[in-house]
């Protein structure tokens, strides 16, 4: 990535750009990312990326190795630490997503019970990556493989429009907090002998994050609110923190500052990490067709909060450390 890339014009990079809705998401079109990729295109996609905080191409039909020579454009792809999230053989940094059977294989329960366990409401499943880690990713880039006819999309909220949104008073009071983001946070265990809980006990992550973080590059203040794994601000009693985060999820949530994305065989959503949360739309589960969907993240950096005070780790080692453990193929 050059550092001109900020004033970068898509256009003279050949791209066809084409925002989606007024805070957020962008098409982009006139690139075929099975070819290589010149510097001035890499920096004009990781402009739009910045702009508009998740990208989407369409009929782009990369293999693994494909999808991490593009990644590798933009950053260093990591080996994701969440276990069971099955990695094709040779390619450790590619992790495929099949829901519903991912969950009945690792945790020996079905999707919809575990997710009755996890969290409250559906709505709690919006996140950005990895967050109970130290130093969540800075990008994800997701490739579908295989797509239902209908349902199955995917919406981002933008948590810079999010934060320029509150009034003054919530600013200050979302600037002076901090939030415990932690792995299975919330769940209910099954009697008796639980796997789930047992992963959660070998692997922890936790982190606390400021609740606004200043983005690295766009200097943009973000409404670092990630619901799957937050359910207290430090300080605050579990009642005033349940409360606060309802409201600040409704806030990041509003539908002005969302895009909702239908995926086709082919299509890559690439998102900024640091700037958005999503939410998968469970309502492809009773469709009889495969979700096949693979992800590679890139290593992103510690958040800094307003004051210049960074996140601290609570349990679990960098994501950005090797993890080579994971990286057989299996
Ligand atoms: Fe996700």
């Amino acid at each position: 990535m050059s550092e001109e890339a900020a004033a970068t014009d898509p256009a003279v990079a050949g791209l066809d750009v084409r925002p989606m809705a007024t805070h957020i998401g962008a098409e982009i079109h006139g690139v075929d990312l099975c070819s290589p990729l010149d510097d001035g295109v890499v920096d004009a996609i990781w402009s739009a990326v910045l702009r508009w905080k998740v990208v989407f191409f369409r009929e782009q039909h990369l293999d693994h190795a494909g999808h991490i020579a593009f990644a590798r454009r933009f950053g260093e792809p990591i080996v994701s630490p969440s276990r069971g999230d099955a990695s094709p053989a040779a390619f450790p940094h590619v992790q495929t997503m099949v829901d519903r059977l991912r969950l009945s294989e690792r945790y020996g329960q079905d999707r919809a019970q575990w997710l009755d366990r996890r969290r409250p409401t559906l709505l709690h499943k919006w996140h950005s990556d990895l967050t109970p880690w130290i130093d969540p990713p800075a990008a994800t880039m997701l490739r579908a493989e295989a797509t239902p006819p209908y349902g199955g999309d995917t919406t981002w909220a933008n948590l810079a429009a999010a934060y320029a949104g509150l009034s003054e008073p919530l600013q200050r009071l979302a600037m002076s907090l901090r939030a415990e983001h932690r792995r299975g946070v919330g769940y209910l265990p099954l009697p008796g002998h639980d796997a789930y809980v047992q992963d959660l006990q070998e692997n922890p992550a936790v982190s606390v994050h400021p609740l606004v973080r200043v983005h690295p590059e766009t200097r943009e203040r973000l409404l670092l609110i990630s619901p799957y794994y937050v359910e207290r601000f430090v300080e605050l009693s579990r009642g005033e923190s349940r409360a606060l985060i309802e409201m600040f999820v409704d806030q990041a949530t509003r539908p002005e500052y969302t895009v909702r994305f239908r995926w086709e065989p082919g299509s890559i959503a690439f998102w900024d990490n640091r700037a958005t949360i999503h939410l998968a739309a469970q309502d492809s589960e009773h469709l009889d067709c495969p979700r096949i969907l693979h992800r590679v993240m890139l290593a992103g950096d510690v958040p800094v909060g307003v004051d210049g005070n960074p996140s601290t780790a609570v349990a679990g080692r960098p994501l950005a450390e090797p993890r080579g453990e994971l990286a057989a193929p299996r």
